[in-house]
């Protein structure tokens, strides 16, 4: 081969590179932003990035169009690895045609996407974008259709992530919607059905950017998004810390870690993390960050719902998908939120065969118009349908309260838990021993001494673990310092649980 012939096919690679070009990367950069063939250098292993399909053009003639082609179209796709495993990902070019959609730019998002499910391999989508290219009309609402449609096949199939890095909008907000993660960069990145243009035409409402989808809209208070962060770099690598928790696809067990921190450590400060007055809160992500090796986990959507935890660890190496409620937040109570958050949570770990840790303090559902007004009790169902279709090991520690429905929903033994313990302080009961006195002895509520009387008997009766064990839905009191150690044991013993739901098309999860 001729050294010109090689040298020609450089120079178009070169050219390609350049995206937009030298301006408009710069006015990118200048935004805080990085282009989106530097951020995938960043998120895959050095060198690892293949690049697929980097002289695709798009065949649209209107609007002059034809006049105006940029090899690889706005979308720069191929695959490369993170941590030596595969990875599929496409990385919308914010300087090409404002990384808009047309329907040859479609197909190589497709591409992508069925290459991971055929192979096995997650698949990680980077946003910058402007929607659907104006100049193509229906074809380019054909190719977000295509691509939507390979996102609901590889649902469950493989891990897709989307990381929202710059507008997001019309079109390209379904795609990221139903994938697995959602993760946004603060103040770069706003995401959002329709702008504030058309919001103050049809509703008269005057809202910037940032306060219709900025990362503090959909990270806090909508729940869209599974996490924000500060910049480009933090994002990508966040992703790759992710990646490692998570198996390739649903085919897979999830990858194990070796680490020096042995399963039979024990911890004596746990033994007085739940306060004498129960009443009183304390910080249940120290729980989770005692038990799990070297204290490493990664939460998922830390800023909305924080009455529950959600979070991948590491136990004995190999990853599990903590649940746990949080009483410094609403006293860890079960509302709308939180339902909704953890049970997205549970489905992900079973599709990935992801053993559920659950550590329960939960007062139960919060009462109230607002929640359920808000259909508390179809958002609760969805919590308590997940744990309950569940078939990966689930192990359970009751660290205080277990009250009411929400002992139930928190993956109890009745839902198929399959080894569940209790601290020696926990209380199991239908509602808190005051609560209780006071409904069943309503004739008594005037008379303060016999009141107390009564509800030392609930509490003698029921604020303990060893009613409950004594039916065998506890397992086993455990002490509080040995908690790692006896669920590592359960998660061995674990292995190779065996369990299938009965026949059927798909269930009809309480959406
Ligand atoms: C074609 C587009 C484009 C689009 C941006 N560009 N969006 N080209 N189709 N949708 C081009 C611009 O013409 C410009 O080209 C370059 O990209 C950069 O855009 P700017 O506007 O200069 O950038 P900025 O000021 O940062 O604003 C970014 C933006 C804005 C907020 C995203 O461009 C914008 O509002 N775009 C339109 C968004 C939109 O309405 N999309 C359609 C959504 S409807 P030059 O050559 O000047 O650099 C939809 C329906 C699909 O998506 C539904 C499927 C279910």
């Amino acid at each position: 081969m001729s050294k010109e012939i090689l040298a020609l096919l450089e120079e178009k690679r070169e050219r390609t590179r350049m995206g937009g070009g030298k301006a408009r990367i710069e006015k990118q950069h200048a935004k805080g932003k990085l282009s989106a063939r530097e951020r995938i250098e960043l998120l895959l292993d050095e060198g690892s990035f293949e690049e697929w399909d980097m002289f695709v053009e798009h065949r649209c003639s209107d609007f002059g169009m034809e006049e105006q082609r940029v090899p690889g179209d706005g979308v720069v796709t191929g695959w490369g690895t993170i941590e030596g495993r595969a990875v599929y990902v496409f990385s919308k070019d914010f300087t090409v045609f404002g990384g808009s959609l047309s329907k040859a730019h479609a197909e190589k998002i497709v591409k992508v996407q069925q290459a991971a499910a055929r192979n096995g391999a997650p698949v990680i989508g980077l946003f910058d974008a402007g929607g659907a290219r104006i100049q193509e009309g229906v074809d380019s609402l054909a190719g977000y259709a295509d691509i939507f449609m390979e996102n609901v096949l590889a649902s469950g199939v493989v891990p897709q992530i989307s990381v929202i890095m710059g507008p997001c909008a019309g079109g390209d907000v379904y795609s990221p919607a139903m994938t697995d993660f959602i993760f946004m960069v603060r103040d770069t990145s706003y995401m959002y059905v329709t702008g504030p243009d058309v919001v103050k035409t049809v509703t008269n409402e005057e809202v910037t950017h940032e306060e219709l989808g900025g990362a503090r809209v959909h990270a806090v208070k909508s729940g869209v998004v599974e996490g924000a962060f500060d910049n480009d770099i933090e994002a990508l690598t966040q992703i790759r810390r992710l990646i490692t928790f998570l198996p390739q696809s649903y085919a897979e067990k999830p990858p194990v870690i070796p680490s020096f921190d042995s399963i039979d450590r024990t911890d004596r400060s746990l033994d007085t993390l739940v306060p004498a007055n129960p009443n009183m809160p304390y910080d249940m992500k120290e729980l989770v960050e005692k038990v799990c090796d070297e204290g490493d986990y990664f939460e998922i959507s830390p800023d909305f719902g924080g009455n529950i935890i959600c979070a991948f660890g590491r136990i004995d190496g190999s990853t599990v998908g903590f649940v746990a409620n949080q009483p410094m937040t609403l006293a860890g109570v079960l509302d709308i939120d939180a339902s909704r958050k953890a049970a997205r949570f549970v489905r992900f770990c079973d599709c990935f065969n992801i053993p559920i840790v659950t550590f329960v303090d939960v007062p139960g559902f919060m009462p109230g118009t607002k929640q359920e007004y808000g259909g508390l009790i179809k958002h609760g169902a969805k919590l308590l349908f997940a744990y309950a279709e569940a078939t990966v090991p689930k192990v359970t520690v009751i660290t205080r309260k277990a009250y009411g429905g929400a002992y139930d929903v928190m993956s109890s033994k009745h839902l198929r838990g399959d080894v569940n313990y209790a601290w020696p302080n926990a209380e199991i009961a239908v509602m808190g021993a005051k609560g209780a006195a006071e409904i069943i002895y309503r004739a008594d509520r005037d008379k303060p001494e016999k009141m107390a009387e009564h509800t030392k008997y609930y509490e003698e009766r029921f604020a303990n673990p060893f009613v409950a064990a004594s039916k065998g839905y506890i397992d086993d009191i455990i002490k509080p310092h040995n908690t790692r150690f006896r669920i590592a044991r359960s998660l061995r013993q674990l292995k190779n649980k065996d369990v299938k739901n009965p026949p059927k098309k798909h269930d009809n999860i309480p959406l």
